[in-house]
């Protein structure tokens, strides 16, 4: 049969590790298949192209988009969809700033119509800044959990918070309420739900025990908050230590152990104030952490002041790690963002190998590689799925828009990011997901 092929020409960056990130300063994207179900058919410099597809390039079927550089969807491992709004409201101290903000925030999702329409308005809007992938937290409701589920484009893993203890009346379930609701989601939805106990601070010893049986049970995933900031550890490991049986927890990491959440599809928010035994317990059992840099950032810059994520002890420990926004935490949705801001405040705290390289890879492959959905998409290879965005290339004074590297060019994008760090919301000219164009330029 023959296949009908779409040529997308332009730069092409193709991050494969920390390390590595192939680099075609003139290249080609080989599309087949209809929109909404497309895969890539070849990625190439444009000279072996013209070769290898001269019967086949027309310009009819040929994208021009020299001058541009395509990367691919990227995935953001945390954020709270039902924190849109809690984004440009002010900052405080995590505890202070749930309570007089996030809360009252959450708490109008109650309402299915009111779900409905911020649902459909949020999911559009990280389709337009590229984000095609990740794990989201949604409130304790029902409504908008499945409003999510149906606006959500991509590869995403979704749940609904669990909120037993120590929160708001109009945002406390009973323990029963919230294992039955994640039982009724874990049918509804299958794998595509995640079980999202808030953090140990909220959420119940006896539902997170029996939440994570049947999370495993059935394969999904789980996710939660882990050592965000140092009030926030204190007052949770006096909490615990007054609870039958972990009277004698000696960190926060041993709370999730003890109610056996720890695992190869199990996510952590944060995890910044981690001692070594806890590292070597995520190593360990395979156990994911997320890093929020824009939310963890000091709160002049628009986050919560939380501390700095020490990313080589980290990785020295064997613990995988990928990048999120943390919405409403964070202030701004696109990845270029979260991006931009890891390098930046390694680079100002005097920590090396905080690449852009490296930025680019925690913020596609490896949170695909963490959802298990790595064969299929994060990054540009034959037979992954046709997900890319195209971002116009910055042009230096003089330098003719010339890189001779990854690192130069992504350097550059990054740093025109951090003048305007709103507009970046609005870098990318094309958003194209499985081959369907799904933003067009708004400039
Ligand atoms: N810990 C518990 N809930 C939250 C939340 O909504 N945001 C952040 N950043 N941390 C949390
Ligand atoms: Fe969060």
């Amino acid at each position: 049969m023959k296949k009908s092929l779409k040529f997308y020409r332009g730069t092409i960056l193709n991050p494969k590790s920390d390390t590595r990130c192939d680099f075609i300063a003139d290249g080609v994207l080989v599309v087949s298949g209809a929109p909404g179900r497309a895969i890539l058919e070849d990625v190439l410099a444009w000279d072996a192209a013209q070769k290898k597809y001269a019967k086949k390039i027309r310009a009819a079927n040929t994208f021009d988009h020299r001058g541009s550089v395509f990367l691919p969807g990227f995935f953001d491992m945390h954020f709270h969809w039902v924190q849109d709004e809690v984004r440009t409201m002010p900052k405080d101290s995590l505890l202070e700033w749930l309570e007089r903000y996030t809360f009252p925030t959450e708490a109008r999702f109650s309402d299915p119509v009111y779900s409905k329409t911020r649902a459909h308005e949020f999911f559009k809007h990280l389709s337009r800044v590229g984000t095609f992938g990740g794990a989201v937290f949604s409130s304790i409701h029902e409504c908008a959990l499945s409003a999510a589920m149906k606006e959500a484009k991509g590869d995403f893993v979704i749940g609904n918070v669990l909120m037993t203890m120590n929160s708001p009346k109009d945002l406390t379930q009973t323990e029963d309420q919230a294992i039955g609701l994640a039982e009724k989601m874990t049918r509804r939805f299958g794998k595509r739900y995640a079980f999202t106990p808030r953090f140990a601070i909220s959420t119940s010893p006896r539902v997170m025990k029996k939440g994570a049986v049947f999370a495993n049970r059935a394969r999904c995933f789980q996710q939660t908050h882990l050592s965000e900031n140092h009030e926030e550890i204190a007052f949770t490991l006096k909490l615990y230590r007054g609870f039958p049986g972990f009277e004698k927890i000696k960190s926060y990491t041993e709370i999730y152990q003890k109610v056996g959440m720890l695992g190869a599809r199990t996510l952590m928010a944060h995890g910044i104030h981690l001692s070594d035994a806890e590292l070597k317990m995520l190593a360990k059992t395979r156990t994911a952490i997320v890093h929020c840099p824009t939310s963890n950032a000091p709160i002049a810059e628009r986050g919560l002041g939380s501390g700095l994520f020490d990313f080589k002890k980290t990785e020295r420990a064997g613990v995988r790690w990928a990048l999120g926004s943390d919405i409403g935490g964070g202030p701004v949705l696109s990845m270029f963002d979260v991006m931009q801001s890891f390098v930046k405040q390694n680079q100002r705290a005097g920590k090396t190998g905080a690449s852009c390289i490296k930025a680019l890879y925690r913020a596609t492959l490896a949170g695909a590689e963490i959802l298990g959905v790595s064969k299929r998409t994060g990054n540009f290879k034959q037979g992954k799925d046709a997900t890319f965005v195209v971002v116009p290339v910055p042009h230096r004074a003089g330098s003719k828009g010339t890189h001779q590297s990854a690192e130069a060019l992504l350097s550059m994008i990054f740093e025109v990011g951090a003048k305007n760090r709103d507009a970046q919301d609005d870098l990318i000219q094309r958003s194209v997901f499985r081959g369907r164009v799904m933003v067009e330029e708004h400039s």
